[in-house]
């Protein structure tokens, strides 16, 4: 395994003083990692360096033609000062799912774990204390030959970055308002929408605007086929409570396969309740709504940890959902996983991975 070189900086910066207005993903820190990619010599020079801008050719690949991957995972500052993270290993299997879906080249999963527990532990202090506040990371890969060809780049840069972060919604753990996007489509089976790539998210924005015009706070994506299966929200996963089955949309291959979502699914098994991994129509959610089955509904993501669902919008239809309030299943997976990921309940076996003291 390569060796991972630290550079430390000999100019660390303020550290944000009023915790509860850190915003999402605004702050960056003192450091990150970076490995580099040469066609024929594969990943090198695995490196923590003083956080800093990089130099980019204009011709680099990624800026023309978006090749490029990322993830998002968290860090946690535990009551007993621990710094944790939440099942980091699923977050670098994802990465080289959406590398093979991108033509990158994979990444050595163990490398990059280790890489990315020693630049958090260097940058610990940066570990947000207050309440609901964690270390966002992100990882990612971008394409950077300096050549207008649309082929696969031949070189790539791998980098983690750290962002001391709040809520990524202003409510909190409020209940959203939610728009059904019935015009724009996110992705398509074949596509890439089940890889983190920054394409998707691009094409997202319309629909978002939109939907923040008419005081909405996100999209809830249709199928692209037939615009008539749910698929998603622009950041999270979606659940829905129908009678006594809680229902997400099965991963076709056009949704992120949700890490939040996947920890969801096996508590809310391991707790007995039925869950179904299927289509399911918007015409089914109406009728449900209709008939007072619709119980609840909440997205789950990392940055948006279970965000209960309060209103969706679809066309002339306004579904109001558990009367505007927090749902108890919504609140039962909300405490379970914030517990175990900032160590005040033990998780499954390998869910909160301890990075330092
Ligand atoms: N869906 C999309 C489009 C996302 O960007 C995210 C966030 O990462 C999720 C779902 C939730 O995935 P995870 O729970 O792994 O954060
Ligand atoms: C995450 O939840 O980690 C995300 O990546 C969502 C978003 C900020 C793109």
């Amino acid at each position: 395994m390569s060796e991972i070189k630290i550079v430390r900086t000999t100019a660390p910066k303020e550290k944000p003083q009023d915790e509860t207005k850190l915003g999402f993903g605004a702050i960056t820190t003192d450091h990150m990692f970076v490995m580099d990619y040469t066609e024929g010599k594969g990943w090198h020079d695995p490196r923590i360096v003083p956080y800093a801008p990089i130099a980019l050719d204009p011709f680099a690949k990624c800026l023309h033609y978006g090749q490029e991957v990322f993830e998002g995972l968290k860090g946690y500052r535990g009551d007993n000062g621990q710094i944790l993270l939440f099942r980091p290993d699923e977050n670098f299997k994802r990465i080289n799912r959406s590398d093979e879906r991108m033509c990158i080249p994979r990444l050595d999963e163990s490398l990059c774990l280790e890489g990315l527990k020693k630049l958090v532990e260097l940058d610990k202090e940066w570990v947000p204390h207050a309440p609901g506040t964690s270390l966002y990371i992100r990882p990612f890969v971008i394409a950077t030959e300096p050549k207008l060809g649309t082929d696969s780049s031949k070189n790539y840069l791998f980098m983690i970055v750290l962002s001391p972060s709040g809520a990524y919604y202003p409510q909190g753990f409020n209940p959203v308002k939610i728009y059904v996007e019935t015009k724009y489509v996110r992705a398509v089976r074949g596509g890439m929408g089940e890889a983190k790539t920054g394409g998707n998210y691009a094409c997202s924005l319309k629909g978002q605007e939109i939907a923040h015009e008419q005081g909405y706070s996100q999209v809830l994506w249709l199928d692209g086929v037939e615009q008539k299966y749910i698929e998603e929200v622009g950041a999270m996963n979606v659940f829905f409570v129908i009678d006594d089955e809680v229902v997400t949309p099965m991963l076709t291959g056009s949704i992120l396969p949700g890490i939040t979502r996947k920890s969801c699914i096996e508590l809310l098994k391991s707790w007995g309740y039925q869950v179904s991994e299927r289509r399911i129509s918007v015409d089914e959610l109406l009728a449900a709504g209709k008939e007072g089955r619709l119980k609840e509904a909440f997205g789950s993501g990392t940055a948006a940890v279970i965000s209960p669902i309060g209103e969706l919008k679809i066309d002339e239809h306004v579904l109001p959902l558990s009367g505007g309030k927090i749902g108890p299943i919504s609140q039962k997976l909300y405490d379970q996983l914030t517990g175990i990921q900032w160590g005040r309940i033990p998780g499954p076996a390998g869910w909160s991975v301890k990075v330092c003291d």
